[in-house]
């Protein structure tokens, strides 16, 4: 049943060329400020009254960032003698209506929170007990408008029960929810930006029929706290299958930004808001705005460069291109005007020098520019060296590109090899499956051509690995194996998840393996002493 629906729902998905809500807002990623990841849900009136006056004084309204949200910790805990949900009268004296007419006064927008639960979420640990809207969805969707709210990020405590506050299993489809919301405050027919947050559980970019329930969803557990770089990771290869499920109207989320926060180095602050920016998040500035020296926060957040690819009326995502495990991840995507914007990351703590082939995002030449900096970096052939800072990122826009040669591969099905030490076959879409590769599994291709000179040999993988996951661990949403050509050392590579259920594959993971012999003798061992590897396909050797 699950199968079929999922299989439903892709069809639709397929159908519509284009993803997204049509409510007529939201077509590019929002922008603006929020307080939680600077004040948890401790929130007041005063405290956003600083913050919005902050953002306008340093000139980030003008560069985008409109929308002031209010987080948790608005509310109140029992409803209005009518009904109605209502706020706290000690943290919000001038009540809600107050608070969006100060917003509105400073030429910005108001961004409201509430919950498809019993109750909010809030940061002691669920014993608050501020409303949320769940079973209040018409009632309060008309309140939030009459107070002039713009925008509405819509939360998941509390969701299955009165008494358990962050289920990450539900036993029914959230998107219940959210599809009530967004018909709520459909009929109070003015415009409010609907933004999802079941956190990824249910995998709403690609099981919400093309993205229809709302202009923005988040794909994932919250980026923290801590601001930290495992959980960019976590959240970065969380995107890598769902970066096409989405487009103007309806955006993966990210989740908010820890720029300014220091336990990120400049460097990663960089590449984890240049990557937001090209995977087309929603951009909230989640710093308190008040602190001294945001000097460099600053000119990261409003670099117009990196706005502009964020705002780009194509709403395309770069897609995962190519990772050299604990090397560089190469990303890449599309812009409205043609051109190509690339982001390399350096995988690595400390600063180097990085290579980038222009052949892993299909060009052989192309013009550059240095996004960050702006400066034209001339016509690339081949490649680029340069050094990047640790966990700091080469981000280019190419331009006059010229295609390279695709690489042609002879395939060889999993189920063709050797399997031992409880590796086994299972079956999805009629193709046989090899999984429990690892913890003493082990999947033996032989036979395999090495060409007339062997070497080096490009390989593509067809894999599945739907081991997601809402906490940081060593390979979070991704897998590692090891192959070893010919007996030779396992090369290590870590493969990102491909969906979040075991029958969606990954297509042509790229890696490079030394120790191919020459003609049609070769072997590949897929193992993983202690851990399972992703479930495997088939893999393609280059000719
Ligand atoms: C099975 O079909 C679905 C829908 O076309 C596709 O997303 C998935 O990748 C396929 N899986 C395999 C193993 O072929």
């Amino acid at each position: 049943m699950k199968l079929l629906r999922t299989s439903v729902a892709l069809a639709l998905a397929l159908c519509k060329l284009s993803y997204g809500l049509d409510n007529g807002i939201g077509r590019t990623p929002a922008m603006g400020w929020n307080p939680y990841n600077a004040f948890s849900c401790a929130n007041t009136e005063s405290l956003i009254h600083t913050q919005a006056q902050k953002l306008v004084d340093l000139g980030l309204d003008k560069v985008g960032y409109k929308y002031m949200s209010v987080d948790c910790g608005w509310q109140a805990t029992q409803r209005d003698s009518a009904g109605g949900i209502t706020w706290n009268p000690t943290r919000f004296p001038s009540g809600m209506a107050g608070l969006g007419n100060f917003i509105h006064g400073l030429g910005l927008k108001y961004a409201m929170y509430s919950v498809g639960g019993f109750f909010s979420c809030d940061d002691v640990g669920g014993t608050a007990h501020w409303l949320g809207s769940l079973n209040h969805e018409d009632t309060d969707a008309n309140i939030f408008a009459q107070w002039g709210v713009d925008y509405l990020k819509y939360d998941n405590c509390y969701s299955v029960s009165e008494t358990d506050f962050v289920d990450f299993n539900p036993p029914f489809e959230l998107k219940t929810h959210f599809t009530k919301m967004r018909d709520s405050l459909a009929a109070t027919k003015r415009p409010i930006l609907f933004a999802a947050c079941e956190w990824g559980l249910q995998d709403p970019a690609r099981t919400w029929p093309g993205g229809s329930v709302a202009n923005s969803w988040r794909m994932s557990n919250d980026i923290g706290p801590p601001p930290s770089w495992a959980n960019l990771m976590r959240i970065i290869n969380q995107v890598v299958p769902i970066t096409g499920f989405a487009g103007p109207g309806g955006f993966n989320d990210l989740d908010m930004l820890y720029v300014g926060h220091n336990e990120l180095t400049a460097a990663e602050q960089q590449t984890h808001f240049s990557f937001w920016a090209a995977a087309k998040s929603p951009l909230f500035i989640g710093v308190d705005l008040t602190q001294g020296n945001l000097d460099s926060a600053l000119s990261i957040l409003k670099n117009e460069r990196v706005i502009a690819i964020n705002q780009d009326p194509l709403g395309k995502s770069i897609n995962f291109k190519r990772r050299y495990t604990n090397d560089n991840d190469v990303w890449a995507g599309p812009l409205a005007d043609g051109s190509t914007v690339v982001l390399v990351i350096n995988l690595q703590a400390s600063s180097r020098s990085v290579t980038f082939n222009l052949a892993d995002v299909g060009f052989s030449s192309a013009n550059a520019q240095d996004i960050i900096t702006g400066n034209s970096l001339g016509r690339l052939s081949n490649s680029l060296t340069t050094t990047l800072q640790g966990h700091g990122s080469l981000f280019l826009k190419l331009t006059s590109t010229t295609a390279a040669p695709a690489p042609q591969f002879t395939f060889y099905p999993a189920s063709s090899g050797a399997l031992s030490g409880g590796a086994a076959t299972r079956t999805v879409n009629s193709t046989t499956i090899v999984g429990f590769v690892g913890n003493g599994g082990k999947l033996t291709l032989s036979n395999i051509d090495g060409g007339i000179s062997g070497g080096t040999k490009l390989l593509a993988i067809d894999y599945i690995n739907a081991d997601f996951t809402m906490t940081n661990t060593a390979c979070s949403n991704c897998r590692e194996a090891l192959f070893s050509v010919n007996g030779g050392t396992g090369v290590r590579v870590q493969m990102p998840i491909s969906g979040q259920s075991w029958d969606i594959l990954f297509q042509n993971f790229l890696v490079s393996l030394p120790g191919f012999k020459a003609g049609k003798t070769n072997t590949i061992e897929i193992s993983n002493p202690s851990a399972f590897a992703p479930d495997f396909s088939r893999i393609g050797v280059a000719s």
